[in-house]
C-alpha cells in the first residue's frame, strides 16, 4: 500500500467513526427529548401540609395539575376540593369553585363546600329509617331532619390518602373507615374515593363502600361551581341543562312526597340550555320551598351505567363543564343559603348564588320512600359509583 492509499483509508476509518458517534449521540439526544416530552405531558400529583385540626390530626393537600393547565387542589380533611384551575377561552387560568384559604376556616363553619359526602348525601326525614325492622335515630342537623351524614359527617373527617400514577393520569385514592353506629348508621362501612385527573380534562370520581352490617349508604361530591372563575359574580347569568324529563317535589322541609312530576311547562325544565336566573324567581311553589332551586333531578336513561347528566356553560368566559354519572339523580341547588356572611377565598364574601352544586346522588330520603331506587347496602355486595367532570371551553 503507498503512502496516498494508506492516508486515504486511515481518514475514510475516521470519516466514519466521527459520523458513527455524531449519529449515537443525535440518536441519544432524540431519546432523551422524547422523554422529556412524555414527562411534561404527565399529570403531575403533589403533596404538601396544609395544617393540624383541634383533634392534632394531620391534613395533606394534594395537587393534580394536567397537560392543558387544569389544577385541582384537595385536602385530606372532607376530601374537599379546595381549587380548581381551568382555562377560559383567552387561556387564561382561574379558579371555578368557591372554598376558603385555610383549614380553620373550613372547620369553622362550612356550607360543604368542595366536600364529599356521607354516609347519607342530602336528607332523611327527621332522621329516622328502618332497616330490616330495627328503627335507627340519627341526629336532626338540619331543622328536624338528617342531612349530609350528621354533625361529623364524611366532610368533616381526615382520609387517608395515597397516590397513584401513570402517563395519562394521576390519582388520589382517599379511604375511610366510618365505624358501627358513627352519626347513628349501623355497619363498619370502608370507603374509598378516587379522584382521577386526565389529559383529556376529565376529572373522575369513584365512590366505593362495602360494610358488615346492612346500612345505607349515599355519597357525593359537594362542589360550589361558578364558571366565571369570579366568585363575587352571580352565577345566574350561566347556562344550565340537565338531562332528566321529571323531578322531585319538597314539602316546606325539602323532604320529597314521593311522587315525581314533569319538568314541561315548569321552571324545572333544563332539557335544553337555559339560564339559570330565567326562572328562579317564578311564581312557582316549589321554588318558594327550595327559595331557588334545591331539587333533585331524576335523571334519564336510568340504570344504563355512566350517561350524560347536565351541562353548565358560562358565556362570559366560554367555560364548559359536563357532567356523566350512573346515578340515579342529580340535586341542583343554586346556592341560596349562602348569605354573604361567609368569606371568600379573595377578600370578599360569598354572596346568595355565588355558585351552584350539582350532586350526583340517589333520591332524597330513599330510606323512607318504598318507590325510590333502593340505598341498602348489604355485607357483602360493594358499592360502586362513578361521576365524572369534564372541562372545556366555547369560543
Ligand atoms: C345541599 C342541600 C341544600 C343545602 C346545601 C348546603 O345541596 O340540598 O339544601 O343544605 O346542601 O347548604
Amino acid at each position: 500500500m503507498n503512502y496516498s492509499k494508506q492516508c486515504f483509508y486511515v481518514f475514510a476509518i475516521l470519516a466514519v467513526s466521527f459520523l458513527n458517534i455524531q449519529c449515537k449521540s443525535e440518536k441519544k439526544k432524540e431519546v432523551i427529548e422524547t422523554n422529556t416530552e412524555i414527562a411534561t405531558n404527565q399529570v403531575t400529583i403533589e403533596k404538601s401540609d396544609y395544617g393540624i385540626t383541634s383533634e392534632g390530626e394531620k391534613v395533606e393537600k394534594y395537587i393534580l395539575k394536567n397537560a392543558s393547565g387544569i389544577e385541582i387542589d384537595i385536602i385530606t380533611y372532607g376530601g374537599i376540593i379546595t381549587a380548581l384551575k381551568t382555562p377560559n377561552k383567552d387561556g387564561v387560568s382561574q379558579d371555578i369553585v368557591l372554598g376558603y384559604n385555610s383549614l380553620e376556616e373550613y372547620t369553622n363553619s362550612n356550607p360543604y363546600f368542595g366536600a364529599l359526602i356521607g354516609r347519607y348525601g342530602n336528607r332523611i326525614a327527621k332522621g329516622k329509617f328502618k332497616l330490616n325492622g330495627t328503627e335507627y335515630t340519627l341526629a336532626t342537623n338540619d331543622g328536624e331532619n338528617h342531612l349530609h351524614g350528621g354533625l361529623k359527617g364524611f366532610d368533616k373527617v381526615v382520609w387517608k390518602a395515597s397516590e397513584e400514577k401513570n402517563d395519562t393520569s394521576a390519582s388520589l385514592k382517599l379511604s375511610y373507615l366510618s365505624k358501627d353506629m358513627e352519626e347513628g348508621y349501623p355497619g363498619n362501612l370502608d370507603v374509598t374515593v378516587t379522584y382521577t385527573l386526565d389529559n383529556d380534562n376529565k376529572l373522575n370520581v369513584v365512590y366505593e363502600a362495602t360494610t358488615d352490617k346492612t346500612t345505607v349508604v349515599n355519597l357525593t361530591q359537594h362542589s360550589y361551581f361558578n364558571l366565571s372563575g369570579d366568585s363575587s359574580t352571580s352565577i345566574l347569568d350561566q347556562e344550565l341543562k340537565i338531562n332528566a324529563d321529571t323531578y322531585i317535589p319538597v314539602n316546606e322541609t325539602l323532604i320529597p312526597n314521593g311522587k315525581l312530576a314533569t319538568v314541561k311547562n315548569t321552571p324545572f325544565d333544563f332539557t335544553t340550555m337555559k339560564v339559570i336566573g330565567k326562572d328562579i324567581e317564578a311564581d312557582n311553589d316549589q321554588l318558594k320551598k327550595g327559595l331557588g332551586f334545591d331539587h333533585c333531578w331524576v335523571l334519564n336513561e336510568q340504570n344504563t351505567g355512566v350517561r350524560y347528566a347536565a351541562t353548565a356553560y358560562d358565556p362570559s368566559s366560554g367555560r364548559v363543564l359536563e357532567i356523566y354519572t350512573d346515578e340515579p339523580g342529580i340535586q341542583f341547588y343554586s346556592g341560596n343559603f349562602l348569605d354573604g356572611t361567609l368569606p371568600s377565598k379573595n377578600g370578599g364574601t360569598y354572596a346568595q348564588r355565588s355558585g351552584f352544586c350539582l350532586e350526583t346522588q340517589h333520591y332524597p330520603d330513599s330510606p323512607n320512600q318504598k318507590d325510590f331506587p333502593s340505598t341498602v347496602l348489604e355485607p357483602g355486595k360493594k358499592y360502586e359509583s362513578t361521576t365524572s367532570f369534564i372541562f372545556s371551553v366555547k369560543k
